[in-house]
């Protein structure tokens, strides 16, 4: 595990945005594993800054998002569908059909999430996976439990993670209770792992996942062990792993 603490939430999305753009130029059908939330808002903007200052060129990469909600349309302004046409997708030279999201309100909820896993598994794995973190330590959508989700599916959502998420809700319109999210086994797949956080709210899911043992309680926990992982935090969002002695990790 690489531990990196920036400053700021402008340092770590330009930080950010150099990570994946380095993958995108060595390999350019790179396959990225992306997420949403405010976390990679930022990186997204820089992106696109250097697809358009510097012609960083995505015609061949190939992406697939983490997670949907069940329930809304591609269309929807709050689907996650909506959030990567708008801060990503149109802003830079992604082909469409290159670009991946499950479908919330696909007839068969499950035959999507095979669906979903097949396509990843066509591509060639993911190559590069981004990840945010909840402030109850979760991953995607897999939320704390008994046991950790392997393969993608219909995730109930935690009541937690439905109130951080009103924000991005209109007033009267209500979260979802349930979303399509890969699971962490395909999560864990991925060959490099860049988890990005910022902010002092997800100070303490980020140091129990680090320090703890790993755990479902702890969904983000598991990606310790990962043989490529990095975490990426502002000094915020570092203040409880500031504490403890990370040179074993740097
Ligand atoms: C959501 C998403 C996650 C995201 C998390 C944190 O529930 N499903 O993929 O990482 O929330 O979001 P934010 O970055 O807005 O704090």
């Amino acid at each position: 595990m690489r531990f990196l603490v920036v400053d700021d939430y402008e340092s770590l999305s330009r930080r950010a945005a150099l990570m994946l753009a380095g993958h995108v130029v060595v390999n350019p059908s790179v396959v990225l594993g992306l997420a949403t939330g405010d976390s990679p808002l930022g990186m997204y903007r820089e992106l696109v800054k250097l697809h358009h200052d510097y012609g960083l060129d995505f015609s061949s990469v190939r992406t697939f998002n983490l997670d949907e909600y069940c329930g809304l349309s591609p269309s929807h302004p709050q689907s996650y569908a909506h959030y990567m046409r708008q801060n990503f997708f149109t802003g830079v030279n992604l082909h469409p059909d290159n670009t991946h999201l499950l479908d919330g309100v696909a007839p068969d909820q499950f035959a999507e999430c095979i669906r979903y896993e097949d396509e990843i598994k066509q591509a060639g794995g993911i190559d590069f996976q981004v990840l945010g973190i909840g402030r109850n330590g979760h991953i995607a959508f897999n939320e704390p439990g008994d046991h950790f989700q392997v393969r993608t599916g219909v995730f109930e959502l935690a009541e937690a993670t439905r109130e951080a998420n009103a924000r991005f809700f209109e007033r009267g319109d209500t979260v979802p209770t349930r979303a399509l999210s890969v699971g962490i086994g395909t999560i864990m797949k991925a060959r490099e792992i860049l988890l990005v956080a910022s902010g002092v709210e997800k100070a303490h899911a980020l140091a129990a996942s680090i320090f703890s043992p790993i755990d479902p309680a702890l969904p983000a926990s598991i990606l310790k062990i990962h043989p490529n992982f990095t975490l990426l935090v502002d000094r915020a969002a570092a203040r409880d792993l500031a504490e403890r002695d990370l040179s074993a990790y740097q």
